[in-house]
């Protein structure tokens, strides 16, 4: 942690404490309060954590006022267009850039691990056909832990690696899984000779019947989709698998953990509700209601795909998913998609209006993901579990990043407890 000799000054009542100042690499300066409650006797408040840092990181740094994003420090503009999920992946894990021979082994340690243990299967044949693709990868994500005992000791290095190899390259047979057993259709086991993204589509919309191609281009949007995807920084899921790291649970619990915080439409889920918001508005003429109904503060509805806690200015991975958008839906001869029309009508409109400006509400990563899926191929329930296989490698680095710190403590937030205080017990026959 890097220290300056700046401090800030808090009074409380007569006492005056000097609160020492960490100077970020990148960021706005943080004030540490660790000894606020021994020196000071108070706890800070800040539900959402909109002012607090919870951890020290080295992965991924946003400057949500200019709409940046780096991870290890390369821009993710640049990592969409030039590099690839894995490579991605191994710069997120390790933290440089792998050299070739670096890249080679990584990939091969990836693809040697696609498969499921067999008796997974019926783990996955236990629940209902309707359930919801995300529902089936919390549990088996979950179950993995059952499965998997030689890498869970998490004070193995050896054991952590293990683990992080497992899930990134098993996360994938487990979403396409997931989503064939929705389907009533059989799993198609992995193909290592395919690459991270062509495995996964093919495994999703193969059937044993006939054989399937997997198109170049698609094949490169969806590896671009999981890019844009890998990580980002501490968002709420990836801070609930940092808390339930903090106690020592196994890193399948803890990513499982994390799927279940990714499914709510404030988070992973909006590229969902988004294009099911879309559809329902379904012509270009309806977008004007729409725009006054998310405007309205006695009317819930809010525009899908639109606002981040952290960027104040356009997602920078909204821009790359637009450009995909264009081109996948020109590849499959839809670009008169409806779908697209609206939303791209949809987005000119909220960027014109005062509202959203002030606000400084711009299209997030959300907002055109759907469209590309959906031309693709997959059903809206999908598009979570695609985000949460891409995310995993995020989860992984974030995860590694905290256990390796040996000042790692349990996250155990206060509260500001505005309950009864003490009184006692009243028998059932007098109250
Ligand atoms: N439509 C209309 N108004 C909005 C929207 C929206 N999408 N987002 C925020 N606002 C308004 C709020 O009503 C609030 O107005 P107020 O100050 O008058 O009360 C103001 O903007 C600030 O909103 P908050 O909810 O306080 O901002 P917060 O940072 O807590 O929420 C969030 C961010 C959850 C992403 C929010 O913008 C939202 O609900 N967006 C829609 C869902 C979505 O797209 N989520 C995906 C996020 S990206 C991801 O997880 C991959």
């Amino acid at each position: 942690m890097s220290d300056t000799k700046k401090t800030a000054t808090l009074s409380i009542g007569d006492k005056t404490l000097e609160l020492p100042i960490h100077t970020p690499t990148a960021g706005p300066d943080v004030i540490d309060i660790r000894r606020l409650y021994a020196d000071g006797g108070v706890f800070t408040y800040d539900p959402g954590f909109t002012s607090t840092a919870a951890c020290e990181s080295t992965i991924t740094f946003i400057d949500g006022d200019k709409g940046e994003l780096l991870h290890r420090g390369y821009p993710i503009d640049q990592l969409a267009g030039k590099s690839h999920f894995l490579e991605v992946c191994y710069l997120l894990l390790y933290g440089e850039l792998p050299s070739a021979a670096q890249l080679e082994d990584f990939e091969s340690r990836v693809t040697n691990h696609t498969m499921l243990h067999e008796q997974m299967q019926y783990f996955f044949r236990g629940f209902r056909r309707d359930a919801h693709p995300m529902a089936t990868m919390v549990g088996v994500v979950g179950a993995m832990s059952a499965f998997y005992h030689d890498s869970t000791d998490i004070a193995d290095p050896w054991q952590r690696e293990v683990a992080s190899i497992r899930l990134i390259a098993k996360m994938p047979t487990i979403a396409a899984w997931a989503y064939k057993y929705s389907i009533g259709q059989p799993f198609v086991y992995p193909r290592n000779d395919l690459d991270y993204a062509s495995n996964f589509l093919r495994m999703c919309f193969a059937v044993p019947a006939e054989d399937y191609e997997v198109n170049p281009i698609l094949s490169r949007a969806m590896d671009r989709i999981f890019t844009l995807h890998a990580d980002h920084e501490q968002n709420a899921s990836t801070s609930t698998v940092r808390l339930a790291s903090s106690s020592g649970a196994n890193p399948f619990a803890c990513i499982a953990a994390g799927i279940a915080c990714l499914w709510g439409p404030a988070h992973g889920g909006a590229n969902q509700a988004c294009l099911e918001m879309l559809r329902e508005i379904g012509t270009v003429d309806r977008i004007p209601e729409f725009i006054e109904r998310a405007k309205d503060k006695n009317d819930p509805f809010r525009l899908m795909g639109f606002g981040h806690r952290v960027y104040k200015n356009f997602d920078p991975r909204a821009k790359v998913m637009k450009q995909s958008a264009d081109e996948v839906l020109e590849l499959l001869g839809v670009e008169n998609n409806p779908t697209l029309q609206v939303a791209k009508e949809l987005e000119a409109a909220a960027l014109a209006d005062p509202y959203f400006a002030e606000k400084k509400l711009f299209p997030n990563v959300d907002f055109y993901s759907g469209i590309i899926l959906e031309a693709m191929g997959f059903p809206t329930e999908m598009f979570t579990p695609i985000f949460a296989l891409s995310r995993t490698v995020g989860w992984i680095s974030q995860w590694k990043e905290q256990i390796s710190d040996p000042g790692l403590k349990i996250g155990r937030p206060r509260q500001l407890y505005t309950g009864e205080t003490l009184r006692d017990y009243v028998n059932v026959e007098d109250r």
